[in-house]
């Protein structure tokens, strides 16, 4: 249900804590009132966030254009005619055509390419439609293919900017190809599909899938494919086409949606969702990362990759934003419940969870494992999936119990790397960190914390005990010995036996959401960040270069996810904004346009050149963010049978969408007039959940209504469960409500 137009006369819903007969309900607004003529607009824009939806909208991809850049030396090179005809399948041709040098020619004719521009980063199996092809002796006219995210890559070299089977790049594993893929093209019409493998034993090979934006098409053979191919005749394109393969995320597919009065901010939350979309794929031995990654546990599954071109592989880390943007958008749960599953099923005997299937599940990562706690603890949250733990409750204990404890310095309680195994352990971005590292311990409360509320809820008090307790410990010891108060900020970890003088950004970040950060600590710490590590494109995570070269430089969307949640933890919500709108600016305006990036380096490149996967999914914050805090929905309960809905209104007008639920939909709306001082807010919600309800108000002393009737005037609660709270300076009236349809309103009765 959606209010289209204000429901002027609200059904009559008597609210829980109601129980007087209506003596304090408001007279309605007469109508020449300021109240009256701005309720009467509520809600009267239709939903239209459809617009903003960017899946193609078929499985079925052509061409949009091709590219000419004589600046760059991006152009249809050689003798290629009509290169509009392969945009236009059964239509005239386009034909490449070279010639070797002739008896009196001082050279062959230069090699005919042409770039094809497919209009936004895709992923899936590219298809040619040939017309025909000269059939010179020997071999037949050769075909090469370089695929690319963006346009500054692929473009000046003959090669894929990422190809999983080309032995030359930094992943190995596969080499049937040098990096791009090869064609034979045969004299009759026919289509040539992208698969996996070679045309003749070892030879005229290609790689199958590929994600992708543009596409480099030159008459060339490689030597090595002699005789079967030459770099010579002439071939006939009729069409191109690509069989999308990723989670096609046409507007009927969206079980949870977002707007608000900021368009661009609405258009950059679904640019994250067809980023999720892109890694949303059933994980296929050919088409997955080489390095000894396919598992026979989530072949044939439906998974959340990291990356749409690169590594094409589930980790849990990455989960921890992409699996929240999938269950706030889509209605895969298992895509990610596939993912935590598999990698409990191959938890070490020392009770260390892989981080994923790569290298045979050996890969060592010391953060990971604490990511599958949390992630666990958000698939039960966001999907109310409680089976799961009749299987992996023990995996939690044993990771908890038996592997953390082993990296634990008992003269500190902290999680020291070089302590037990973890001298060697990595973490997400492989960082050269030791010692009591700031980001290892409060990921570690905030696991801890999250497994103390499953335990309870699952009725295992006593781990739920320990590890509130050692949650407790961790933090003490985190603000006791990792604070550096002459940057008012946490250390990373250690150089030696001293800490480094180095702060880092998802240390500082997580130290506020879990809560080892006081509201003290944490308005120092984001303002630290704010002064020391902002950039054009976003805040870096590093302060400085100290443990790696161009680390102040670099900006990762995955731990600015972490900032950012924290500004808006800090109610410090325009800063969030701020920093979020720096990040999207950047992406959506550099190729490839639409799709997040792995990670922004120097000059705001992508940070690994051409290696950097450009369709991330763990960059997708900005649709937990927008739906946690500006919408304003976070479970309480698993399946938000208990919820809390506080939205930060920032500088936004207005906001409205949807988060699904196993038990239905919560619907919100919200609206507000600065200049009347009004706030009104209606959401529709199961109604055998309950809400705890918070309103911004200028002060203690504003009037709110629950469904036209007074709760709250003169700082004081009018027969509804309320109370008042302060922080720093943003203030909220806090009421507890049961669910169904109600509005809230601050400043005029809504009736
Ligand atoms: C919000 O209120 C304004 C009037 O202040 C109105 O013009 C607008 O349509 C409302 N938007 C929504 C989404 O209700
Ligand atoms: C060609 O590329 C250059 C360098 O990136 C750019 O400045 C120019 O605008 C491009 N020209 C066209 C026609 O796209
Ligand atoms: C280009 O190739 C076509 C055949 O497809 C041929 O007729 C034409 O003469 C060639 N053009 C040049 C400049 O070589
Ligand atoms: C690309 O391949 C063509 C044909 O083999 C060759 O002429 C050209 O020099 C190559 N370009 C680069 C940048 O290697
Ligand atoms: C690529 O693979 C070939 C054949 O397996 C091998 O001879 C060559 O050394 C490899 N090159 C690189 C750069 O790994
Ligand atoms: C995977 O690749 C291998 C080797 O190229 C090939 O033999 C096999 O048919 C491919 N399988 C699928 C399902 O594409
Ligand atoms: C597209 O690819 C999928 C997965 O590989 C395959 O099942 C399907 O048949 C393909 N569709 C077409 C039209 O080739
Ligand atoms: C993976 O590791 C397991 C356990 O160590 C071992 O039994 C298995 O043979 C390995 N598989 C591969 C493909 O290396
Ligand atoms: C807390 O730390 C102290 C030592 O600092 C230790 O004795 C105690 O066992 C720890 N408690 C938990 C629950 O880890
Ligand atoms: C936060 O902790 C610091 C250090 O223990 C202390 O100085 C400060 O007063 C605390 N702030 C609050 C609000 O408790
Ligand atoms: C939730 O919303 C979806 C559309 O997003 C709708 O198809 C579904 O029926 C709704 N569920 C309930 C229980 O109303
Ligand atoms: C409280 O806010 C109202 C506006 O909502 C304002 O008129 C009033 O002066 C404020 N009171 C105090 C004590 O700041």
């Amino acid at each position: 249900m959606w209010p289209r137009a204000l429901p002027l006369s609200p059904p009559f819903l008597l609210p829980l804590f109601f129980n007087a007969i209506d003596l304090t309900a408001a007279a309605p607004a007469p109508q020449d009132s300021p109240a009256y003529q701005w309720q009467s607009q509520l809600g009267s824009i239709q939903e239209d966030w459809q617009k903003y939806v960017r899946a193609p909208s078929s499985t079925t991809i052509l061409p949009v254009s091709f590219v000419s850049n004589e600046t760059l030396g991006y152009y249809t090179q050689g003798n290629v005619t009509n290169p509009n005809g392969l945009l236009t399948p059964g239509g005239e041709p386009t034909i490449l055509t070279r010639q070797p040098a002739t008896s009196g020619s001082a050279a062959p004719d230069v090699t005919p390419v042409i770039v094809v521009d497919f209009g936004q980063n895709i992923a899936g199996y590219l298809s040619i439609r040939f017309a025909g092809a000269s059939n010179s002796t020997p071999g037949l006219p050769g075909i090469r293919l370089a695929f690319s995210e963006s346009i500054q890559y692929g473009y000046l070299t003959n090669f894929s900017d990422f190809s999983r089977s080309d032995n030359a790049s930094s992943i190995s594993g596969d080499t049937i190809t040098p990096g791009s893929d090869q064609i034979a093209v045969q004299p009759e019409p026919y289509t040539w599909t992208d698969t996996h493998g070679c045309e003749y034993g070892t030879q005229v090979c290609a790689d199958g899938i590929h994600g992708f934006r543009y596409l480099k098409i030159y008459l060339d053979a490689l030597p090595a494919d002699a005789p079967h191919t030459t770099s010579y005749g002439q071939v006939a394109i009729d069409s191109l086409s690509v069989n999308y393969t990723a989670f096609l995320g046409t507007p009927d597919t969206f079980t949870g949606w977002f707007e608000s009065s900021d368009e661009q901010l609405n258009q950059w939350y679904y640019d994250a969702v067809y980023t999720t979309d892109l890694c949303t794929d059933i994980l296929d031995a050919n088409s997955t990362d080489p390095r000894n990654a396919a598992s026979p546990g989530v072949l044939g599954k439906l998974v959340l990759l990291d990356g749409a071109k690169r590594d094409r592989l589930p980790y849990s880390g990455d989960l921890a934003v992409a699996a929240r943007t999938s269950y706030l958008t889509r209605d895969v749960p298992q895509a990610a419940r596939n993912v935590l599953a598999d990698l409990a099923d191959h938890q070490r005997a020392d009770g260390w969870i892989p981080p994923a299937s790569i290298n045979n599940y050996s890969l060592a990562l010391l953060d990971y494992p604490l990511w599958w706690v949390a992630n666990s603890y958000d698939l039960l949250m966001y999907t109310g999936d409680t089976g799961f733990f009749d299987t992996y409750y023990q995996t939690m204990v044993n990771t908890l119990d038996n592997f953390y404890p082993s990296v634990t310095s008992p003269a500190t309680q902290l999680i020291t790397k070089g302590f037990g195994v973890s001298g060697s352990y990595g973490d997400y971005a492989f960082l050269p960190r030791t010692g009591a590292v700031t980001y290892f311990n409060a990921l570690y409360v905030l696991a801890l914390n999250n497994a103390a509320f499953i335990a309870t809820y699952l009725g295992h008090a006593s781990d739920a005990s320990r590890w509130t307790a050692r949650a407790q410990n961790v933090s003490s010891a985190i603000n006791a010995l990792l604070f550096d108060p002459s940057a008012g900020a946490f250390y990373d970890g250690s150089c030696g036996s001293s800490p480094c003088a180095t702060h880092a950004q998802d240390g500082n970040s997580l130290a506020i959401l879990s809560g080892v950060a006081n509201s003290t600590r944490a308005h120092s710490i984001l303002s630290y960040m704010d002064t020391s590590m902002s950039l054009p494109y976003g805040h870096a995570f590093y302060d400085n270069d100290l443990l790696g070269s161009s680390f102040s430089q670099r900006v990762y969307a995955f731990t600015s996810y972490f900032e950012i949640s924290a500004r808006f933890h800090a109610h410090l919500s325009l800063s969030a904004l701020t920093e979020l709108r720096l990040l999207h600016s950047w992406m959506s305006s550099h190729d490839p346009g639409i799709t997040l990036w792995e990670a922004i380096g120097p000059s705001g490149l992508p940070y690994e050149g051409a290696f950097t996967s450009l369709a991330h999914a763990w960059s997708t914050g900005i649709v937990p963010l927008c739906s946690t805090y500006i919408l304003g929905l976070v479970p309480t309960s698993p399946g938000f049978l208990s919820f809390l809905l506080s939205p930060q209104p920032a500088d936004l007008a207005w906001a409205r969408g949807r988060v699904p639920t196993p038990n239905g939909n919560i619907s919100v709306t919200w609206n507000r007039s600065a200049e009347l001082g009004f706030f009104y807010l209606w959401f529709e919600a199961p109604t055998n959940s309950k809400a705890e309800v918070n309103v911004p108000v200028e002060n203690a002393s504003a009037d709110v209504y629950v469904d036209g009737r007074i709760a709250w005037r003169g700082g004081e609660q009018l027969g509804f469960d309320a109370s008042y709270r302060d922080e720093e300076g943003e203030g909220y009236v806090s009421l507890q409500i049961e669910g169904g349809t109600h509005t809230v309103t601050v400043g005029f009765s809504g009736s």
